[in-house]
């Protein structure tokens, strides 16, 4: 089973960026993280972060027929973009979204979420744990097994 997990713009910035909304931990550890979590549910992971819509949405194209299942946390395009929200219906691979922090806590502007609209399930709020429980739903959800 092969998952892609996408990160969106600023995210790279971790640590340094607000670390009182996002945390003081930086990028590295979150790939850290994700390839750790990824490895005890014995899945295959590849991370790829992009300040760009485009190269987001170009990275989506790309995993058509190469990968069972996409993590997206798309940052602020999560509530601009139609293109990775298209993106994300074109290829049909199922996609659970995630969010370092409470979205729905925040400012009115980030109450939409475009791409959310083609996930199956959202993390929001937890963290680096959001990673950890979006890999291991998809893992459920691909195998078949009922939702926990
Ligand atoms: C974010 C929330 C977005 O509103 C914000 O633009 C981000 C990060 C999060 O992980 O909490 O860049 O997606």
């Amino acid at each position: 089973m092969k998952i892609l997990v996408l990160n969106g713009p600023n995210l790279n910035m971790l640590g340094i960026r607000e670390p009182a909304i996002y945390g003081a931990q930086n990028f590295d550890a979150l790939i850290a993280f994700i390839e750790k979590s990824a490895a005890e549910a014995r899945v295959e992971v590849e991370c790829y972060q992009s300040n760009s819509e485009g190269d987001l949405v170009t990275k989506i194209q790309q995993a058509y027929g190469v990968f069972d299942g996409i993590v997206i946390n798309p940052a602020a395009y999560t509530h601009t973009s139609v293109a990775i929200l298209d993106a994300l219906k074109a290829v049909q691979i199922p996609a659970v979204e995630v969010h370092l922090s409470d979205v729905s806590a925040r400012e009115a502007f980030r109450q939409i979420s475009y791409a959310g609209k083609a996930c199956v399930k959202t993390y929001q709020g937890l963290g680096f744990e959001g990673y950890r429980k979006a890999i291991l739903f998809l893992k459920d959800y691909l195998s078949g097994a009922p939702e926990k």
